[in-house]
């Protein structure tokens, strides 16, 4: 499926570089973006009238996340299921399909904030962040510190409301390649949102999980049972980490006890303890030797879940 979901990428990107463009005016804009599919059999077609600045500030939150990524999710379903490699429901349910696109998406809008900051980009969501500054990029101030974090934190819980659906999605999945594709980068976006969780770093620098961290999680999120499992140790790790004079604090528990319900009958922890000696030394070899491999893996698998900008 390498080129049919290669072509789907480069026409998103290539349709989201002209939408995103504020230089274009929309009179002009909507002719261009409902003859995009013509263009794209015209080797010659050029656009050079851009002026595209390096300022962007979102009004729509939820329409770009749908655009720039729900829209993503819910193409590959479709090939998946088109190719007959998965279910017809998998390609059918979109709002699963949405979720598993957003969430990646809201976790690097997330993480990415003072990178995106220090570009001139402003991708947190208003009508969140007015809640606690005049302007977005009073965050960055060391005065306004805990309110940053209440905002994150606020902002981290209504992320995992998304994962529900992951599970739901990620479930009906029956191809190895394919669950592997969806799995991991489900997973890691978890172990970055509880990486930043409450955590006044996001403000400071860049939050990203370790290298180590992100092989053993490339590693196991192989299976459904281990995927459940994974998620299942971040939700508590998170839930043990909520202050409880957080303005959000009974939301996020709320939503983690919803997660831990629906994760509960094929959980339980794979601890490593469980594993032979033999095993852990092949695990460790195979580590060593696929650094280089690895690291490259965790770029593409990185890439994977920035779309976009992000
Ligand atoms: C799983 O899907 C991939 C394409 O993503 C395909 O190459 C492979 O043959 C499929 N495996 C099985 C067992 O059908």
């Amino acid at each position: 499926m390498r080129h049919a979901v290669c072509i789907f990428y480069l026409v998103l990107r290539a349709l989201d570089t002209l939408e995103d463009d504020m230089t274009i005016s929309v009179e002009k804009k909507i002719p261009l973006l409902h003859n995009f599919h013509s263009f794209l059999y015209q080797p010659d077609w050029r656009f050079l009238e851009s002026k595209e600045k390096d300022r962007q500030v979102l009004e729509d939150f939820p329409t770009y996340c749908h655009y720039v990524a729900g829209l993503v999710g819910i193409g590959l379903s479709r090939l998946f299921s088109a190719s007959e490699f998965e279910d017809p429901l998998v390609g059918e349910d979109v709002e699963c399909a949405n979720s598993m696109g957003l969430f990646l998406q809201k976790t690097n809008i997330i993480r990415d904030f003072l990178e995106d900051q220090r570009e001139g980009r402003e991708f947190w969501p208003q009508e969140v962040w007015s809640k606690y500054v005049k302007k977005l990029g009073d965050f960055a101030k060391p005065e306004n510190i805990d309110l940053a974090v209440q905002c994150l934190n606020e902002l981290i819980t209504n992320a995992l409301h998304h994962i529900p659906d992951v599970i739901t999605y990620l479930s009906r999945l029956r191809n190895q390649s394919v669950f592997n594709f969806c799995a991991i980068p489900q997973v890691m976006a978890i172990a970055t949102l509880t990486a930043c969780y409450n955590n006044q770093q996001v403000f400071k620098g860049v939050v990203k999980i370790r290298k180590g961290q992100a092989v053993t999680l490339m590693m196991d999120a192989t299976n459904m049972p281990a995927v459940k499992a994974i998620i299942y140790q971040y939700m508590e790790e998170i839930y043990h980490r909520i202050p409880s004079s957080d303005p959000s604090s009974s939301k996020t528990r709320e939503i983690i006890s919803t997660i831990r319900t629906q994760n509960l009958p094929a959980c339980q922890l794979i601890s490593r303890s469980h594993y032979s000696p033999v095993y852990l030394s092949f695990v460790m070899l195979l580590a060593a030797l696929s650094w280089q491999y690895l690291s490259t893996l965790s770029q593409v698998a990185e890439d994977y879940v920035q779309t976009g900008e992000h």
